[in-house]
């Protein structure tokens, strides 16, 4: 066929000089429509057969083209460009998204903190996800759960979607944190997780507030439901009415504990990239939290809480035993904790 078309042209080109122009033409266009069609064929069979491939390919390309500006250097580690498994970014695909964990003791104002967060448009920080027990069994069940998390893959009432800027959870020291802080920390490192500590400075009123807290869990005073935060400060004084007896055999003995575990805490995690909060700081100071936002790159805007505070005021009115109390602290090194007030 190839030889008779070849012999015919030839032909052609010989005897017929004054057709040729027109048959050239029609050959010329014959030979491209052949081309074209198995161009066609063979593109739409490679589409076919690796069509996942294809797609992510198109998203590398766009990866590379959203890391150009921007981004330090030193900065590159804690930069994702997450590929959920649920949902597709759309077009903030090109947005960078930051990792985050916040690290806390439980009554140290972590919940609240959160809710501040997450009044950031591009903030989702997704709650105490290892107080499920199965998620914290082994490392693997933790870095499973993690992997879900920073790939925005975690759905819950906190995700932004397509546009978040920063992705986190609020972690217990308690929570497998401790106990799993090696392999825990690799992970930060190797993923690029920024982490936050959040602390309380004056142990004696978070003592107050699990009291409290506990106590309500069983009396239930507000209705018969448990509410460890509350949106109204007609709530948060019935809830401030109990008043709970604190051991003073127990007092300096649980308040050194505390101290110790947060040292430790701060010493296991000190190669990452991290900052530490104190409650206390945020409500003198609510610039505390640009600090924050800068950490975690996102605008900067005014955040909010609907969230009320429960024990305001001094603490000798919020304890019955004061006098006992006052007199095991003097002279040791949490007697601070006896005057520290904190106007609201
Ligand atoms: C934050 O979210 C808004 C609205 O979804 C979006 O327009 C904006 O680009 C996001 N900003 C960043 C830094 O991702
Ligand atoms: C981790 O825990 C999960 C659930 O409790 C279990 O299915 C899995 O076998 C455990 N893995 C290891 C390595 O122990
Ligand atoms: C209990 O419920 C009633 C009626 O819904 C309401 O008026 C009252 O304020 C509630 N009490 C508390 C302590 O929330
Ligand atoms: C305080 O705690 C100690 C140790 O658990 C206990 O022996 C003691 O009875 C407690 N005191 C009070 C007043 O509950
Ligand atoms: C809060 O802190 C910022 C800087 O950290 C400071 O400029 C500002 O004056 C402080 N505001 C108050 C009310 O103390």
């Amino acid at each position: 066929m190839a030889d008779d078309l070849c012999f015919f042209f030839k032909d052609n080109l010989i005897l017929k000089p004054q057709k040729t122009s027109s048959l050239l033409l029609r050959i010329i266009v014959l030979v491209c429509a052949m081309l074209c069609g198995v161009y066609i064929c063979s593109v739409h069979l490679k589409r076919i057969s690796a069509g996942t491939k294809d797609e992510a390919l198109s998203v590398q390309v766009v990866r590379g083209q959203c890391l150009v500006p921007h981004v330090e250097p030193w900065e590159k580690p804690y930069v994702h460009y997450p590929n959920p498994e649920t949902f597709r970014r759309d077009e903030c695909a090109c947005h960078p998204v930051r990792s985050f964990a916040i690290l806390s003791t439980q009554r140290s104002g972590s919940g609240w903190f959160e809710t501040l967060l997450n009044s950031h448009t591009n903030i989702s920080s997704n709650g105490e996800i290892f107080s499920v027990k199965d998620r914290r069994s082994n490392i693997s069940t933790i870095t499973e759960t993690l992997d879900k998390v920073y790939n925005l893959d975690w759905l819950t009432s906190a995700s932004k979607r397509e546009c978040t800027a920063a992705v986190g959870l609020k972690w217990m020291l308690n929570q497998g944190l401790m106990q799993y802080h090696e392999e825990i920390v690799e992970y930060f490192k190797s993923r690029g997780v920024l982490v936050i500590f959040l602390f309380r400075r004056n142990h004696l009123r978070r003592m107050i507030s699990i009291l409290a807290n506990s106590y309500d869990q069983n009396a239930k005073p507000l209705n018969g439901t448990h509410k460890s935060h509350v949106h109204s400060s007609h709530e948060a004084e019935i809830l401030a009415k109990f008043q709970p007896t604190i051991n003073t055999t127990l007092l300096i003995p649980n308040l050194r504990q505390v101290d110790e575990m947060t040292t430790k805490a701060l010493e296991y995690f000190r190669s990452t990239r991290h900052i530490v909060v104190y409650y206390e700081d945020i409500i003198k100071n609510r610039t505390k939290l640009d600090e924050v936002q800068d950490f975690l790159r996102v605008p900067r805007i005014k955040l909010t809480s609907r969230q009320v505070k429960i024990h305001k005021g001094s603490l000798n009115e919020q304890v019955t035993n004061w006098d006992d109390i006052e007199k095991t602290l003097r002279g040791t090194p949490y007697e601070s904790f006896l005057n520290a007030d904190y106007k609201l």
